[in-house]
This record gives structure tokens, C-alpha cells and sequence, in this order.
């Protein structure tokens, strides 16, 4: 029997030939591209459970036929960058820092990695980006206890400097020349006052006077006719603006009284040897390698 359709009268719609009460139902169905949106997404959603992981079971998950994971992904990817960086690492390790740093490839590389190193390693002390900060040495400058010549600073890196763990380490030491009674509290006043007077800052020109023949006679063997320092015993300068444990003339006096004697564990060991190569063509490039 064919439905006949009734239309509403105020609006002109279709019903839908229900009746409550006298109340008409109109038919106003969904708009044609809402409804197809909604197929669209629903077998969108169907193709994405057979092709990528989708329902949790008792066991596990779907896994989907692709296969897909993306945990797999970053793996992969890490991998990859891995075995990138390996090329670059067994180069590192055929080479010796100077070679690295005649390769602008391999510097670069070296550059960056040593960067990272320093940071995680050698910043605590040496301050980021090797700025120095009290009682530990600057090593953006020119100026090196130690050597600042490649080989130099691989060894200070590679056995470190006065520790007990490394029998190649640095060590020089400066002799306690107040707690050990070699010289007395007006004889070290006075050497202090010729210390002032080596980089032009001595207040009292008597004293320093004074003080000059005590320098020869106990200092200058390390730290140089005119405070020029000595590497090789590990004697900082004394005659420029620099100083590791500060350069008034009280420190410079709690230095002869005392000498701290700075420690530096070593690196070899506990770094890779192309962190360490990585690490001396780094301090090297700061800015005062010679
Ligand atoms: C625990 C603190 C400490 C850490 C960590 C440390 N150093 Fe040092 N380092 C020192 C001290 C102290 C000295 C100076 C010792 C002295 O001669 O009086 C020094 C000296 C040096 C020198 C010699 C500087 C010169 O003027 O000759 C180099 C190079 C150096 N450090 C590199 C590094 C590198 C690279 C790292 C990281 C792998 C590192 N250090 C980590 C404390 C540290
Ligand atoms: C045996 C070698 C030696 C002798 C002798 C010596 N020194 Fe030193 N001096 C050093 C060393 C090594 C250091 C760095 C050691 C440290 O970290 O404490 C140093 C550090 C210093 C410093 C600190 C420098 C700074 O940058 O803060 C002063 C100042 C100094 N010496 C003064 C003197 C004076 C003055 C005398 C003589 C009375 C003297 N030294 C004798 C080896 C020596």
C-alpha cells in the first residue's frame, strides 16, 4: 500500500506519518554531506584498524598489517644517527688531534662533540664554555699553566693534574713557604709587594724592593726571572691580570703562605678516547690554543 505523504502545513516539511496526541512528527533528515562525512570517517576508521594498531586484546593489541610502530621508528632512527656518527667516531680514532683539526670536516664534528662533552664534564669546574671561575682555570685564553699546544692539553685531559688516580698526572707542587717556616710573615709581605710590582701594582716600593731578592732566591726557578711562569713545572704567570686564586695582594700572600695546589681528575679511562681527541681539539679551538 503506498504511503501517502503528508506535509506539514505551517512548514511545509514532509512527516514522517507518526502522530502523538495530535503532534506530527516532521521528517527533517541529516544534510547529505554531514551524513557522508560520517560514512566517510566510519570506513576510514575500519581501513585504520586493519592497517595500524588499533584494539587492545587480552594478550597485546592488533598490531595492523603495516606492521606500524613507532617505537620500532625511533629505534630505528637512532640507529641510523648511531651508525652516522660511528663513520665520524672511527675517523676521530685513526687520527690524532692535530690531523682532526687539519680535516675541516672532522674539526667541525670534533667541535660540536667536544662541546657536548664539556659541557656534561667540564663546565662544574671550568665554567661553560670554559669561561673559568675562581680556583679553576680559564681556558678560553691564551695564557696556560700547563701548555696550550694540542699535545699539552691532551695530556692535562688525559691524566689530570696532582690526583692520586692517574701516576702520570701533572704534578708540580709550590712549596708551603709560611706553614713550612721558609720564610717569615714580613719576608712573604715583602715578596708579595715584588709580586704586585711584576704586572705594576706594588703600593709599597720599600717592601717590594725587599721582597726582590727573596723572589730570586725562592721563586724564580718556577715562576720565571719576571714572573713569565713555566709550563713545564706547571708555574702559573705571575706578571699579567690573570690570576687563578686572585690577584690582591691577601690572596696573593694566602697562595705563599699555603698553596692550594689545584686537582684535576683524569679523563682517560673514563672517557672514550674520541671524546678525549674531541675534547683537546675543543679547549684547543676556544679561543687561546697555540
Ligand atoms: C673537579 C674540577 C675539574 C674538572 C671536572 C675538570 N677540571 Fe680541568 N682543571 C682543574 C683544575 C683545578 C686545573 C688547574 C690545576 C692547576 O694546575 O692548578 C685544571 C686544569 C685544566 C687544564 C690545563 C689548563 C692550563 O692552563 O694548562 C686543561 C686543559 C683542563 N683542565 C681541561 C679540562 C677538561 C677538558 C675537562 C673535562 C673533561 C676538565 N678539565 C675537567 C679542575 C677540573
Ligand atoms: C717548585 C715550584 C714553585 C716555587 C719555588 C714557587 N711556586 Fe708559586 N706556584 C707554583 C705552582 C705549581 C703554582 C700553581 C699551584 C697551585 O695550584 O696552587 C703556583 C702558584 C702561585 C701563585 C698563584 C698564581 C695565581 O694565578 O693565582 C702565586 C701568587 C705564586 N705561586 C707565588 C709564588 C711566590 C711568591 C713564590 C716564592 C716565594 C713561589 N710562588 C714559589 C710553583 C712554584
Amino acid at each position: 500500500m503506498p504511503v501517502k505523504v503528508e506535509k506539514d502545513a505551517l512548514t511545509g516539511t514532509e512527516t514522517t506519518g507518526h502522530e502523538w496526541d495530535g503532534i506530527k512528527e516532521l521528517n527533517t533528515p541529516l544534510p547529505k554531506w554531514w551524513l557522508y562525512t560520517f560514512y566517510a570517517t566510519i570506513l576510514f576508521s575500519v581501513i585504520w584498524w586493519i592497517l595500524y594498531p588499533a584494539w587492545p586484546s587480552l594478550t597485546g593489541y592488533t598490531k595492523g598489517i603495516l606492521g606500524s610502530n613507532q617505537r620500532l621508528e625511533v629505534e630505528q632512527r637512532l640507529a641510523e644517527a648511531r651508525a652516522r656518527q660511528q663513520v665520524w667516531l672511527e675517523r676521530i680514532a685513526a687520527k690524532s688531534p692535530a690531523e682532526i683539526k687539519a680535516d675541516p670536516d672532522l674539526a667541525r664534528f670534533a667541535m660540536v662533540g667536544g662541546a657536548a662533552a664539556f659541557g656534561t664534564n667540564c663546565a662544574p669546574c671550568h665554567g661553560v664554555g670554559g669561561a673559568g671561575q675562581s680556583f679553576f682555570p680559564a681556558l678560553v685564553d691564551d695564557e696556560w699553566i700547563w701548555g696550550g699546544t694540542l699535545e699539552e692539553i691532551e695530556y692535562s685531559i688525559r691524566h689530570g693534574i696532582r690526583n692520586a688516580d692517574d701516576p702520570g698526572a701533572r704534578a708540580a707542587a709550590m712549596p708551603a713557604f709560611g706553614t713550612d717556616g721558609i720564610l717569615d710573615r714580613g719576608q712573604i709581605r715583602d715578596v708579595t709587594q715584588f709580586v704586585l710590582s711584576l704586572s705594576g701594582r706594588a703600593s709599597d716600593p720599600a717592601a717590594a724592593e725587599r721582597g726582590a731578592p727573596l723572589y730570586a732566591e725562592n721563586c724564580a726557578s718556577c715562576h720565571g726571572e719576571r714572573g713569565e711562569g713555566m709550563t713545564a713545572l706547571g708555574a702559573p704567570r705571575l706578571d699579567d691580570a690573570i690570576w687563578l686564586y686572585g690577584g690582591t695582594a691577601q690572596e696573593i700572600e694566602a697562595q705563599i703562605w699555603r698553596p692550594r695546589l689545584g686537582v684535576m681528575p683524569p679523563w682517560q679511562g673514563r672517557l672514550s678516547d674520541e671524546t678525549i681527541k674531541m675534547l683537546t681539539v675543543y679547549v684547543h679551538g676556544l679561543g687561546g690554543g697555540q
